[in-house]
């Protein structure tokens, strides 16, 4: 311990330092321009996991590659697979961070920088650990596998197929997650749940070009305003989704959850107050917390049409467009809101209106067993790097790859996330609590010991 300790104090600049070399490419995975950071980001996490010996491979897909990398083989000793993305989102809007996305910057005690929490510096903590127990004891306790992808932010289908055709390769024990978060400052969480998703584009077409708003208006549907009440329509006035069947799967939540969730130390006032807004709005009788991660919802993502620029021009415009989401709860089926929502907006889409509905990407919400053995390693890991045990939280956000490693791998996910609910990710001026960086590759290195430890990984 004593050793670990001294090794990361000596080593903590460097870890930062190589940190800040994957902050500085761009590797943004919506953007087809940004194809050539995406593989040198994967290139330099591969580098990363060479310098350490492990075998790695950079495996190309129909999208961008996924690095899968090996320590070398202890048979006999259980095996963990960390799973992390390389992957960020848009820095859009551009001129709202303080210093640029791709430059990362220290401020306050944090680093800030687009992935610096999502999920470049998280994921970057389980390397990191791993170089320092090899240094340290020459070997690791158990068998690590890595699985970095370069999908996660736009639904990580190409992974999903690498996982289905590929599960001899990465089989394993246990799968370990950075990128969650904690409850708050000090207040280090193991999130059990996160939400599955459901993306949608929808694009409706009225007339062959854009119209005089003065000369047509009032004659024929102006899909704009179709688009505003098909979207509208989604949710009623009590913040409950309209679709049939939406709810049908929804797995109710216990009172005992209900009141372990209420008993959490948050203030709804402050939460509204941290994002700027007075009041919150959601589905009526359930608290914010339980609104925003234990609820299913819909979200309009980007909304367009019609004329943006300066000034005013009168116009019925041709198209309009969505970009919209469902989150998901336990043990709702992406596949089936697709099926509820294509016939709900054939029925509903206006005569004089043709629509297009892409089916972009979905995945099912997961919640693991708070009991396992390995939830009590990781609680105690955590202890030994933050100071103090973890709060059992569920989180909103999703991570599509989850259930399939259920599904094709057999084997469930510790959550552990080093962040905290105001890094802004996906939003400007992302960051990550530089102290948090160096908390999680300590309780990084803990964990593959508690872990080793147990009997049992199953
Ligand atoms: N790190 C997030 C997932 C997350 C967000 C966990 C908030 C807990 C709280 C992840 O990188 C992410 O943003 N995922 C996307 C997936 C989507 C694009 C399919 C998400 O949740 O929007
Ligand atoms: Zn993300």
């Amino acid at each position: 311990m004593a050793k670990l300790d001294a090794y990361l104090t000596q080593h903590a600049d460097r870890f930062e330092e190589e940190l800040c070399e994957l902050l500085r490419i761009a590797s943004i995975s919506a953007d087809s321009r940004h194809r050539p950071d995406v593989v040198a980001a994967a290139d330099w996490v591969a580098g990363q996991f060479r310098r350490l010996g492990f075998a790695t491979d950079v495996v190309p897909t129909a999208g961008h590659p996924i690095v899968v990398a090996s320590s070398p083989p202890q048979p006999g000793k259980p095996t963990v697979m960390v799973y992390g993305h390389y992957d960020v989102q848009p820095v859009d809007p551009l001129d709202q961070w303080i210093s640029p996305p791709f430059e990362p910057t220290r401020r306050n005690g944090n680093l800030y920088a687009r992935g610096a929490t999502d999920d470049k510096g998280q994921m970057f903590t389980h390397i990191k650990s791993a170089e320092a127990v090899l240094a340290c004891d020459g070997q690791l306790p158990l068998n690590l596998k890595f699985l970095i992808e370069g999908e996660e932010e736009v639904g990580s289908l190409n992974l999903e197929k690498f996982v289905a055709e590929h599960s001899d390769r990465l089989a394993c024990d246990l799968i370990v997650i950075s990128d969650t978060s904690q409850l708050g400052p000090g207040q280090p969480a193991i999130t059990y749940g996160l939400r599955g998703i459901a993306c949608y584009e929808l694009r409706l077409r009225g007339p062959r070009q854009d119209l005089h708003s003065g000369t047509f208006g009032g004659a024929i549907t102006n899909p704009a305003r179709a688009l505003a009440i098909l979207l509208a329509s989604l949710v009623d006035d009590q913040g409950r989704v309209t679709l049939p069947g939406f709810y049908d799967e929804v797995v109710p939540l216990s009172d005992a959850e209900r009141q372990q969730m209420a008993a959490l130390p948050l203030s709804e006032a402050a939460f509204y107050a941290s994002v700027g807004v007075g009041a919150g709005w959601g589905e009526a009788g359930f608290s914010a917390l339980e609104r925003r991660t234990a609820r299913p919802t819909f979200d309009v993502n980007g909304i367009w049409g019609g004329y943006q620029g300066e000034g005013f021009k009168t116009v019925l415009p041709a198209v309009a467009g969505a970009k919209f989401s469902f989150r998901l709860v336990p043990d709702q089926d992406p596949v089936k809101i697709s099926a509820a929502l294509r016939s709900w907006i054939e029925q509903r889409c206006p005569p004089g209106i043709d629509y297009e509905l892409i089916d972009a990407h979905g995945a099912k919400a997961v919640v693991v067993p708070l009991d396992s053995p390995a939830m009590a390693a990781a609680s105690r890991a955590i202890e030994r790097g933050f100071g103090s045990r973890p709060f059992a939280i569920r989180e909103g956000g999703s991570i599509p790859v989850i259930s399939t490693f259920r599904q094709r791998l057999g084997v469930d996910t510790l959550l552990l996330g080093w962040g905290l609910n105001d890094d802004n990710t996906h939003s400007p001026n992302e960051k990550f609590c530089l102290a948090d960086f160096h908390r999680g590759i300590k309780a990084s290195a803990c964990l593959w010991h508690e872990l080793a430890a147990l009997p049992s990984l199953r």
